[in-house]
């Protein structure tokens, strides 16, 4: 198509401003370099770096596959399987066009790793968070004769991934999607801070109105920082307000922490029942990129009603369904996990090795968990972590634009003692060339 004058010119000045301000952004060293994977071995990894052509032969230390199942022979033939049964794509919503029979398998499978009965699926957690919040606060579909008139106060822990602070705050101007939102349901948004039960009480009390619906979002494991919510202490809390909905985003929890890597209740041995009948809802997030070798998520809940009414909700019928094969290599993973626990043994047990051999060399690990973000002092991080990978074919995750400079490290059961040991004595030797 030939663009008339006028167009083109407004076009250009579009494109200007994107260009000089990528430009700008490249020159202060603030985007990060792209990396293509052209082979995978495990944790042995051949990439491209696409700025300067360069093959590289690395060890992944960035991977959130924390289990290994990613790429377990189990878990690939299922996905294959599935795709010759049901094809690469279902091509529709499970709304309009019904579910293959693997959803419903995988669902079932969630709800009793989980102990909470009904659980809907996701193509990822970000859809399924939108929809929760859709679904829970302003109705999924409208009806032309119930107006429930409700005011729901979400309470979300500040440093929560942002599926969580994009879905809470969006809420506030009404369903996703929907360009004239409906005035009778109002949500209130407030942050509370991090991990602090305390003040989350203190919030509650400052801005909770007599009729209120209360929601309260967290991630269970923080993925910047490797926190554990404070479960115990939020329950307490919330046993003042009956009726309250917790909401658990199990991302970096599950497979992780608790005896069987069950996420945070399995990690207090609080059973989710237990909560739900004291007057709490619990609501959990489960996704599949990390713990499980796949992508896609799933919310579970103890209402039927309520994970019957998020497949109405606009991220679920208004997208494709979660594919056969990848609903297949979830549920794999989740039947390999359940025959082999001692994954969540072997992965405690390098997670701390690491954190031990990074703080006997000085180096400040926050968190407690598979993740171990470390502080760097005044080092920039890309250069940091582009040392490591050429120098010593180590690639780690540079943080610097959605939380505090850092390198992130990951885990993994994959990993040896031998890999974690040249892990840290390079980052040692790097330290000392560049602080
Ligand atoms: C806490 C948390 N929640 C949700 C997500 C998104 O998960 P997914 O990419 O599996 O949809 C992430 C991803 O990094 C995360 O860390």
């Amino acid at each position: 198509m030939i663009l008339p004058n006028c167009v083109k010119l407004r076009y250009h000045f579009i494109m200007k401003v994107i260009n000089e301000y990528f430009e700008r952004l490249c020159e202060h060293g603030l985007y990060p370099t792209r990396y293509r994977v052209l082979k995978k071995n495990g944790i042995k990894y051949k990439i491209l770096d696409e700025d300067t052509d360069q093959m590289l032969e690395v060890d992944n230390f960035c991977s959130n596959d924390v289990l290994g199942l990613a790429q377990l022979d189990e878990v690939r033939n299922a996905a294959k399987t599935a795709i010759d049964r049901f094809g690469a794509s279902n091509s529709s919503c499970t709304f309009y066009c019904g579910r293959v029979s693997l959803h419903a398998d995988l669902e079932e499978s969630i709800s009793s790793f989980k102990k909470i009965p009904h659980t809907h699926l996701f193509l990822n957690a970000w859809m399924a968070v939108q929809a929760l919040t859709d679904t829970y606060c302003h109705l999924a579909m409208k009806l032309p004769d119930y107006s429930p008139k409700t005011r729901t106060l979400i309470m979300v822990d500040h440093m929560s991934h942002s599926c969580i602070t994009s879905a809470a705050t969006s809420a506030k101007l009404g369903i996703s999607g929907q360009l004239f939102p409906r005035k009778d349901m109002v949500v209130e948004v407030k942050p509370y801070r991090h991990c602090d039960a305390e003040n989350l009480a203190l919030r509650l009390k400052k801005y909770a109105s007599k009729g209120d619906r209360i929601m309260v979002m967290t991630d269970s494991v923080f993925s910047m920082e490797g926190t554990i919510a404070p479960l115990p202490e939020i329950i307490e809390v919330l046993s003042n307000y009956e009726g309250a909905v917790l909401v658990c985003d199990e991302a970096h929890s599950s497979g992780v922490i608790g005896k069987r890597g069950g996420g945070i209740y399995d990690h207090f041995t609080i059973d989710p029942n237990h909560v739900h009948e004291r007057g709490i809802e619990p609501v959990t997030l489960t996704t599949f990129s990390k713990f499980a070798g796949s992508v896609g998520a799933a919310i579970s809940s103890f209402n039927k009603s309520f994970t019957l009414l998020l497949d109405a909700a606009r991220t679920s019928s208004g997208t494709a369904s979660l594919s056969a094969p990848l609903a297949a290599a979830a549920l794999a993973s989740l039947q390999y996990l359940e025959q082999h626990p001692e994954l969540v043994a072997t992965l405690r047990w390098n997670a701390n090795y690491l954190r031990t051999g990074l703080n006997n060399e000085g180096f400040e690990v926050e968190g407690e968990t598979a993740i171990l973000p470390v502080k760097i002092g005044g080092i920039p991080p890309q250069d940091f972590a582009r040392k490591l990978l050429y120098e010593h074919g180590v690639w780690v995750s540079p943080v610097w634009y959605v939380d505090k400079p850092k390198l992130r490290i990951m885990a993994s059961v994959l990993h040896t003692e031998q890999d974690m040991d040249t892990l840290v004595e390079s980052l040692v030797m790097v330290r000392q060339k560049l602080a």
